[in-house]
């Protein structure tokens, strides 16, 4: 809820105090009802708290070493060369265009359907402001980040003065793996669903819908004929050979999708504010549209970079996935070493099994169906074969019971 900030009046005495605390509260009294449903994000409340004790930030989402230097390099080429005023540079639809055609086979028109914004976030804003009006539906699969709440909001406030009632839907994916229930998914459409917004890969969970999944929802935006807008933004960033598929890329999906996406992190440059929407030529029109009022172009020495960004060679992209999946087995190990209970990952138990210990089993995913709802179970275990001689029992035995230290747990995975 509303908070009122601390006067800021502490240099102020006797009347000038007072005059200064009213006139605040009048100004306060201004504010509209959304704003003062609004608080501090808490991501930056314990950043500043992390700050002022000088401790290690892991709390905020953005990258922390250096953005690539070749982008670096054009976007100072692009501001030296005075790229300074109002300006839509149409090469960097071109390159989007192209990249998806590379990456999921759709043939976009760079001149009509794709809209350069300040970054994912405005793409998306500018998209539900496009399609969503009063009394219509809009569904969520999969928790959103705390922007796209304060757009979802925003437009609810806009909504609710135009008369319309509740409007988001949720639809809650089944921990730890974040399995969609397709059951769940078609029990919360109904007549006035216009639009499904999926993040995939998503934050904060790293899951990527699979193609079976993305065959479900397809199969449901079809059915109901309802919108799918999709956030991208990690579409590089997978982890353990797991590719991303775009919603967009599924038959018949592409006329009723709008993917949005960004430089921000495939780039380390959440500051750049570049992004997109590549969607339908008629809701890409109105996006623009939109995008033109609200902040006319995104900066245009950045969306020159953007070229270059667009541009790198496919090492560029299989670099910063090894990367991030170094960095997420770090972070793996310190906890697991601190006593979290981590996510059982059957391959790289059986491989640490292997070398640790010299015994060899089978991870059990070989043994589901690749149905979404297997998918939890198949990640969970690992298939010892028994039809064994009783010498080779004992010698597998003997070698695992080694690694057991004296509370009686494997110790694998016990090293950063
Ligand atoms: C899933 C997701 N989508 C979008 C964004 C914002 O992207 P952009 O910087 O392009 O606005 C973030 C930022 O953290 C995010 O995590």
């Amino acid at each position: 809820m509303f908070q009122a900030s601390r006067p800021n009046t502490h240099l102020l005495q006797g009347e000038d105090k007072a005059t200064a605390e009213e006139s605040k509260e009048k100004m306060e009294a201004k504010l509209s009802s959304l704003a003062k449903t609004l608080t501090p994000s808490s991501i930056q409340q314990l950043s500043y708290l992390a700050q002022r004790c000088n401790a290690v930030n892991l709390a905020e989402g953005f990258p922390d070493f250096p953005a690539p230097i070749h982008i670096k390099d054009a976007a100072v080429s692009a501001i030296l060369a005075d790229f300074n005023q109002y300006s839509h540079v149409q090469g960097t639809c071109d390159y989007v265009a192209r990249k998806t055609k590379e990456m999921h086979g759709m043939n976009v028109d760079p001149l009509t359907d794709i809209v350069i914004c300040c970054g994912q976030s405005e793409a998306f804003a500018a998209t539900m402001f496009s399609i969503i009006d009063q009394g219509m539906r809009l569904y969520y699969l999969i928790r959103h980040t705390k922007r796209m709440m304060f757009v979802l909001g925003l437009l609810e406030e806009f909504l609710f003065l135009m008369g319309g009632g509740k409007w988001q839907v949720y639809v809650g994916l089944d921990p730890p793996q974040w399995t969609l229930n397709s059951d769940k998914l078609e029990k919360s459409f109904t007549e006035k669903t216009k639009a499904l917004v999926l993040n995939s890969p998503h934050n904060p969970t790293g899951k990527v819908f699979n193609k079976d999944e993305l065959e479900i929802i397809a199969g449901a935006c079809q059915r109901r004929d309802v919108v799918a807008v999709t956030d991208e933004v990690y579409e590089h960033i997978t982890f353990d050979n797991q590719s991303h598929i775009s919603l967009a890329s599924l038959p018949g999906m592409q006329r009723r999708t709008v993917i949005t996406s960004s430089l921000s992190k495939t780039f380390s440059v959440t500051g750049w504010r570049i992004g997109w929407a590549i969607a339908p030529t008629c809701i890409a029109s109105a996006v623009r549209n939109i995008h033109i009022r609200m902040t006319d172009c995104a900066p245009v020495p950045f969306q020159e970079a953007a070229l270059a960004a667009l541009r790198s060679p496919p090492a560029y992209f299989d670099r910063l996935r090894r990367d991030y999946e170094s960095k997420r087995d770090c972070i793996f190990n310190l906890l697991a070493k601190v006593g979290f209970k981590m996510q059982f990952k059957p391959q790289e138990f059986v491989e640490e099994l292997i070398k640790q210990a010299g015994v060899v089993a089978v991870p059990g995913a070989g043994f589901f169906h690749s149905k979404p709802s297997a998918y939890y179970a198949s990640t969970r275990y690992i298939r010892f074969a028994f039809c064994k001689s009783e010498d080779t029992l004992a010698a597998a035995s003997l070698k695992i019971s080694r690694l057991v230290d004296a509370s009686g747990n494997l110790k694998l995975f016990l090293t950063c």
